[in-house]
């Protein structure tokens, strides 16, 4: 099969995202893993054409990675960085931490993203943070961590969730009014509608 790779560790074929994977149980064999986008909200991002910068030493706090799915590719990608994989659900905790025991740059926290204070001792600063938090709260988590966690020039990756902000109200202003919350502590780059997630938003934002 004919791969090209697209950004750095993510590669592309006639149908197909992948990533090669770097946990110390696959194989001395290549084995490219496919990135399905109805599973993953990066894969769905990264093909309506937004590259994440994210290269093979980058370091991310990932909030919400639940039990590590899109986080086992974006550790595939970063095999000589880092990540902290943030999950608060006890039961989800548990399938995070199998994840990660073959990744060595994988870090799972227990934790609560609305309180980095309580994980401040394990993080440092980082280059990308990418959101996927479905909360009514989600631009104030997603500010709290970008003014403890991000480099000046970092990125945030954010995926606003509409439904759970307002389960009524039309998308298109639950996603105004969340983008102008996350204006008050960042800059909003780019916003991105993804096709196989109706209620979400993509936005890429920098700190002030
Ligand atoms: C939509 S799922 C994430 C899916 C995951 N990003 C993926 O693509 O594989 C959202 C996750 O965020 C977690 N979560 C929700 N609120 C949280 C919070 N305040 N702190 C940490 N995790 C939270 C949930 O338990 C859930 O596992």
């Amino acid at each position: 099969m004919a791969f090209t790779e697209i950004s750095c560790g993510i590669y592309q074929d006639e149908k197909r995202l992948y990533t090669l994977n770097q946990s110390v149980s696959a194989s001395t064999n290549r084995e490219f893993r496919t990135w399905d986008p109805h599973h993953s909200k990066l894969a769905a991002l990264i093909l309506k054409g937004f590259m994440p910068p994210i290269t093979e030493s980058t370091v991310v706090l990932y909030l919400g990675a639940a039990a590590g799915s899109t986080a086992s590719h974006i550790s595939d990608i970063t095999q000589n960085g880092l990540m902290y994989a943030l999950e608060f659900s006890p039961r989800v905790m548990k399938n995070l931490i199998l994840t990660c025991e073959p990744r060595p740059n994988m870090i799972p926290i227990f934790a609560d993203a609305n309180h980095p204070e309580k994980y401040s001792h394990i993080v440092d600063k980082v280059d990308v943070i990418y959101q996927d938090i479905s909360q009514r709260n989600q631009a104030e988590i997603a500010l709290k961590n970008v003014s403890c966690f991000l480099k000046d020039e970092g990125c945030l990756i954010f995926m606003i969730k509409a439904r759970s902000i307002n389960t009524i109200a039309k998308t298109r202003d639950i996603f105004g009014k969340e983008v102008e919350k996350l204006q008050e502590g960042a800059s909003v780059l780019e916003t991105v509608k993804l096709p196989q997630y109706r209620d979400h938003l993509a936005v890429i934002a920098t700190k002030l």
